[in-house]
């Protein structure tokens, strides 16, 4: 297993050590609120142990894209105060990642404190792995703790620039619960083995379609990508988004595993569709038509929105003699209470799976784990990743870039003689 070989946060005494602890509490947020506090809960065990154990830590996160500029909406304030509330003591906030304020509170830290830094892309040079900046960062602390698995797929001074510039990197608990998690799909499945696959572009998931087709038994396709898999299928999609320049490639990846990835059989369609309307959620015509693919192709100036009945009922089928199930990425636009149906289906239908059948279920983070949330059936499946693109990474290469430098017990083996 990728973690027994790799120091965990157990396996060194923190009492009085300076801890630098990634953290992903990229939350959204509005007005000054969290709206999901998912991220902050799962990174509580960590936090709650070092303040146990007595470390003085500050923690390092970033929130959004934005883009080496400071932008007021996305400070980390908010996020200070709400796990200061969640925590019941005072979290300190910076308001710099490598400034004075930052340096200042860093010192002022006692025994069991806890300091949470400013948003780290606030500055280029942190997605640009950039050593000075990471040296800078990294305070002079004694150990670092990554349990940010939601990052750990980006190669960032906060992840994997730092570890140059303390002694030794720890696993923290979360990603060791997420990369414990993801190798039991990853390495040797229980069998049947399906693996839903949905979301908007075929081009975020090629890799990992390709790779799960040598362990799944099938990959059911929903979301948009679904209808550059049709088009390579020569199915008319009407105006439905296909990646064009990904048909090709659709093409090869049916050929090489036709009968395992199944497409849907009929969709939900509408007439209107603005992805970028001025409310926050796009809108749709609504009521929606229904088109089954073996009679009828989507119209021309037709958007399909969602998978239909029939496809629900397929998919159903086949997930019900599973023995392990992936969901990664909506069936449809689940933002739209109308066009939801399939989203919500899956959840609801993974979660009665577990109730009757002895199945190992994992959740691929991003929309399908909000969805699951929102279904109310997030304590049923066995495993919610916190990290969308983070968990597709692991799945496709069995390591990400800032997991493979937290310090392992092999190298310090051969270097010490103990572990
Ligand atoms: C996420 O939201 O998936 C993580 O926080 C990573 O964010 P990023 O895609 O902006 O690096």
């Amino acid at each position: 297993m990728y973690s027994e070989n790799k120091f965990f946060i157990e396996d060194v005494p923190c009492e009085n050590k300076l801890i630098a602890l990634r953290c992903d509490l990229n939350v959204p947020l509005q007005n000054g609120c969290v709206q999901d506090e998912t991220r902050i809960k799962e990174s509580l065990q960590t936090i709650r142990y070092l303040q146990e154990q007595k470390a003085r830590t500050f923690i390092i996160s970033h929130l959004g894209r934005p883009k080496g500029k400071i932008q007021d909406e996305l400070r980390l304030r908010p996020v200070a105060e709400r796990l200061s509330e969640i925590l019941g003591t005072q979290v300190m906030y910076a308001s710099d990642c490598v400034g004075e304020d930052a340096k200042a509170k860093i010192a002022s830290l006692q025994k069991g404190d806890i300091a949470l830094l400013e948003n780290v892309r606030f500055h280029r040079e942190e997605i640009q792995n950039d050593p000075s900046f990471s040296k800078k960062l990294s305070h002079g602390a004694d150990y670092f703790v990554n349990d940010a698995f939601g990052t750990a797929h980006r190669e960032h001074c906060s992840n994997c620039g730092i570890t140059r510039f303390v002694p030794l990197s720890l696993m923290g608990y979360l990603i060791r619960k997420e990369t414990l998690a993801l190798e039991k799909i990853s390495q040797n499945p229980r069998h049947p083995f399906a693996v839903i696959c949905g979301g908007v572009k075929i081009s975020d998931k090629i890799d990992l379609i390709e790779s799960l087709t040598r362990s799944a038994d099938q990959i059911l396709i929903g979301g948009a990508m679904a209808f550059t898999f049709l088009r390579a299928k020569n199915i008319q999609t009407g105006n439905s988004l296909v990646e064009e320049d990904k048909v090709e490639i659709a093409k090869n990846l049916l050929a090489k595993a036709k009968e395992k990835i199944l497409l849907p059989l009929d969709l939900m369609v509408s007439s209107f569709l603005d992805l970028h309307s001025s409310s926050s959620s796009p809108k749709i015509s609504i009521p929606l038509q229904l088109i089954s693919l073996d009679i009828q192709a989507v119209p021309d100036g037709y958007y399909a929105v969602d998978i239909g009945p029939k496809t629900i009922a397929k998919y159903q089928a086949i997930l019900s003699k599973a023995k392990t199930i992936f969901w990664n990425g909506p069936m449809g636009i689940f933002e739209i209470a109308e066009a939801s149906q399939g989203t919500f289906a899956t959840a609801s239908m993974i979660a009665k799976l577990m109730d009757k059948n002895d199945i190992y279920s994992v959740i691929g983070g991003g929309d399908s784990a909000a969805a699951i949330t929102q279904s109310g059936f997030k304590d049923k499946v066995s495993h919610v990743s916190t990290g969308g693109g983070a968990s597709l990474e692991f799945l496709n290469q069995a390591d990400l870039p800032a997991l493979s430098l937290l310090s392992s017990k092999e190298a310090s083996y051969q270097t010490t003689g103990r572990l």
